[in-house]
């Protein structure tokens, strides 16, 4: 029997680079050793925008859609829809009650969320408590492992936390989850910052070669090298960050180009741009087939919710169970 691997995200939409290489990457990479279940968390939407909600579904699709034209294969491993499986909401009610509110309120992640939000006194029960809403995706699936980014391990072990509570009042029931860190941290966006839709700092993995390029040449670079020649540091330099992903084969020969002065800066953009073009042009090609073929995306969530519902179901009867409630 493979070990298995709950991973999600929350809708947003079409992915960027910081996703394909944080997260979805190593979601492929893992497939064929686990058996994975990919979740669209769409409930977790709602903590940050519950009335944009007519957005959520095209959200959905343009996500999924790049998780399939990265690599994931929906055949072996089901990628479904978290509002469609109800047993998410009955498993967050049932460990609500067993997670204190001054428990959440210790959360980092959560905490930096609400005020980088400004929502530092106004922060909602449910936005509070979402990590305990993500303890229920996980735990309904008995996983052994999440991949995450180090921003969300504050929630795996509040989920550990909640699996062993859950396990010692009403007996075994629940797999104690382990978290797994991305292998590459984060890739940075042109500005040196982290890659968020929200900075409008994104290469996404649609776009198209000149709109890659347009955003690659905008990229920040070693503040000291003003003029070609002038010799560069290419560790403090976001597109040789790229270069070092996208571009591997020349990594020495540009190292040593830029430091000598030999390369220019709007050289080795051109040249970075061109590389990442041809590393998206097989996801844009599955993209491509994709989007004229929406009916069987539709299919592929159908599938993987009935998939995914089989298996929280058996949960859940356990569950009611080792309680003797429902
Ligand atoms: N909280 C995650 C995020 O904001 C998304 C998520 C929801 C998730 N449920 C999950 C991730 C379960 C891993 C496992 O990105």
């Amino acid at each position: 029997m493979k070990k298995r691997i709950l991973s999600g995200m929350r809708p947003t939409g079409k992915l960027h680079l910081g996703h394909l290489v944080g997260a979805l990457e190593n979601w492929v990479d893992l497939q064929d050793e686990y058996q994975n279940f990919h979740l669209v968390a769409d409930w977790h939407v709602l903590t940050t925008d519950f009335e944009h909600t007519g957005l959520i579904d095209g959200m959905t699709i343009e996500m999924v859609i790049d998780w399939i034209a990265a690599g994931i294969d929906p055949e072996i491993s089901p990628i479904f829809i978290q509002s469609e499986v109800k047993e998410h909401a009955e498993l967050f009610l049932i460990f609500s009650m067993l997670t204190t509110v001054a428990r959440l309120e210790r959360n980092p992640a959560v905490k930096e969320q609400a005020k980088s939000l400004g929502l530092e006194e106004s922060i909602s029960y449910g936005h509070l408590g979402y990590p305990v809403l993500q303890a229920a995706d996980i735990l309904l699936y008995q996983a052994h492992l999440v991949p995450v980014g180090e921003d969300q391990m504050p929630h795996i072990e509040l989920c550990r936390e909640i699996a062993r509570k859950f396990n010692r009042i009403y007996g075994k029931t629940f797999r104690v989850p382990e978290g797994k860190l991305t292998r590459f941290p984060r890739l940075p966006g042109p500005d040196g910052k982290r890659m968020s839709k929200s900075l409008g700092n994104v290469i996404l993995l649609s776009d198209p070669p000149d709109q890659i390029r347009k955003v690659v040449m905008t990229a920040v670079t070693d503040p000291e090298k003003i003029r070609r020649n002038d010799p560069g540091h290419p560790e403090i330099c976001n597109v040789y960050h790229w270069h070092r992903k996208f571009n591997p084969g020349e990594v020495p020969q540009i190292e040593e180009d830029c430091k000598s002065g030999a390369l220019g800066c709007v050289d080795c953009k051109k040249n970075c741009a061109d590389k990442m073009a041809v590393f998206l042009a097989p996801i844009h090609e599955k993209r491509a087939a994709l989007v004229k073929n929406l009916d069987y995306v539709r299919d592929v969530l159908t599938d993987g919710t009935k998939r995914a519902r089989t298996e929280a179901q058996k949960t859940m009867e356990e569950v009611h169970k080792s309680m003797r409630v429902g």
